[in-house]
């Protein structure tokens, strides 16, 4: 299919550049000139690759993002609150960016129980949902999430239907999937596709769409959220991503390894999620050394990202070096305590075990709650956390505490 946005670019002619960016070697990276089209008023090249992206993905109004799902998280957030919702319900485990817009926004977050019996968290069921949305707004469910799994949507729907209230999606890594019926798209009112994610997209494209009477306030939500100097090579790299065809000898040679490593039964051929519990760190090192990296560690399992750019030679390459690694048994996480209240005090790592947590911290990526607001603070995590290379939610390296404990 036709990249419009590659082609307005190769089409270029030479010119003196009296215009942004300051590095002034006009190439890819231009900025709004008579031919290239602006993204927040688009009627050329940008307008008609948004419209292909619309059918392709399935909405009534998408918008391309330079600013990553970070900024459709926003916009999604923005929309609601511009139509009146105020309560979100939202997994306890999202993203980071979905509790720093609720607060930027003033929303409240209704926190959907998760269990997290073999260390990552699990999808909400039905009955925390059915309690959830009765306290909110609006729902928003991660699909699929970091681990690989999918949200009910189907049941979410079902549900926000008969309540009349919206369903948003974050989709930030299941771009992939908007060939099959497990998009979250198909289900969701507004929605956003982290295309740099599992789609061959420069990091931080993104597109936030809408489908209906939300296309109207998500339209003015992404002029607030989105940058006004967008890069067109991201621009060109999130159509053609969008555009990306499937490629099922990856997604078969993806579910293979998956059996053959043992790997966590997840719904997402892209992510495979090998358990190593407390070898992870070990296993990482040694993969490391043969110029291999996984997308994380979290200290339980380490997650390899795949999209339909990915060579079926290295998903083998994959499955040659890990089969024989030494594995130990997942630790299961502590249940969550429940919010508490009163002052809060940051400590060190080892100060705050046992502890109930004040602020979410974790690893970056994946960016959920390691350990979440309200859940005890266990040796294990705390040590994790001090060991992470990058963290959130920690400042200085301490942990947010209840004072009263
Ligand atoms: C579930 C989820 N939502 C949103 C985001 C934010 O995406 P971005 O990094 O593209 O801003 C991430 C990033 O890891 C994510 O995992």
């Amino acid at each position: 299919m036709r990249c419009h946005i590659v082609r307005m670019l190769r089409a270029q002619r030479r010119h003196t550049s009296f215009h942004t960016p300051g590095h002034k070697r006009p190439g890819a990276d231009i900025t709004e000139l008579p031919y290239s089209d602006d993204l927040s008023d688009p009627t050329g090249v940008i307008a008609a690759a948004q419209a292909d992206a619309a059918r392709i993905l399935g909405s009534d109004g998408s918008f391309f993002l330079t600013d990553g799902s970070t900024s459709g998280v926003f916009s999604m957030l923005y929309a609601l609150r511009l139509r009146g919702c105020r309560r979100i319900c939202v997994p306890t485990y999202a993203h980071k960016s979905v509790f720093h817009a609720c607060e930027a926004l003033g929303l409240d977050p209704v926190l959907l129980a998760q269990e997290s019996a073999q260390g990552y968290p699990a999808q909400p069921g039905q009955r925390a949902l059915e309690e959830g949305l009765a306290q909110a707004d609006a729902l928003l469910l991660t699909s699929p999430d970091y681990y690989g799994f999918f949200a009910p949507l189907r049941q979410a729907r079902a549900l926000c239907d008969a309540q009349g209230k919206p369903l948003a999606a974050d989709g930030a890594h299941g771009a992939h999937l908007h060939f099959t019926s497990a998009y979250a798209g198909r289900y969701a009112d507004l929605w956003v596709d982290g295309v740099h994610k599992s789609l061959p997209a420069l990091t931080q494209g993104a597109v936030v769409s809408a489908r209906g009477a939300w296309v109207a306030p998500l339209q003015e939500a992404v002029g607030y959220f989105r940058t006004s100097s967008p890069s067109y090579p991201i621009l060109a790299s999130v159509e053609y991503a969008v555009k990306y065809p499937r490629n099922l000898a990856v997604e078969r040679a993806a579910e293979k390894a998956k059996r053959a490593l043992g790997a966590l039964a997840n719904d997402d051929w892209t992510k495979i999620v090998l358990p190593f519990g407390a070898s992870a760190d070990a296993a990482e090192a040694y993969l490391e050394r043969h110029g291999v990296y996984p997308e994380f560690n979290d200290g339980n399992y380490l997650m390899f990202y795949l999209s339909p750019a990915s060579r079926v030679g290295d998903v083998r390459k994959l499955v040659r070096l890990t089969r024989g690694l030494h594995r130990e048994p997942v630790c299961a996480a502590p249940a969550l305590a429940g919010r508490a209240a009163g002052e809060v005090a940051e400590v060190s790592p080892e100060e705050a075990v046992g502890r109930t947590c004040a602020r979410a911290c974790g690893i970056v990526p994946p960016c959920v709650p390691l350990i979440a607001a309200g859940e005890v603070v266990t040796a294990q995590k705390a040590a994790r956390l001090k060991g992470a290379r990058h963290t959130f939610g920690l400042r200085d390296g301490r942990i947010a505490v209840y004072r009263e404990q």
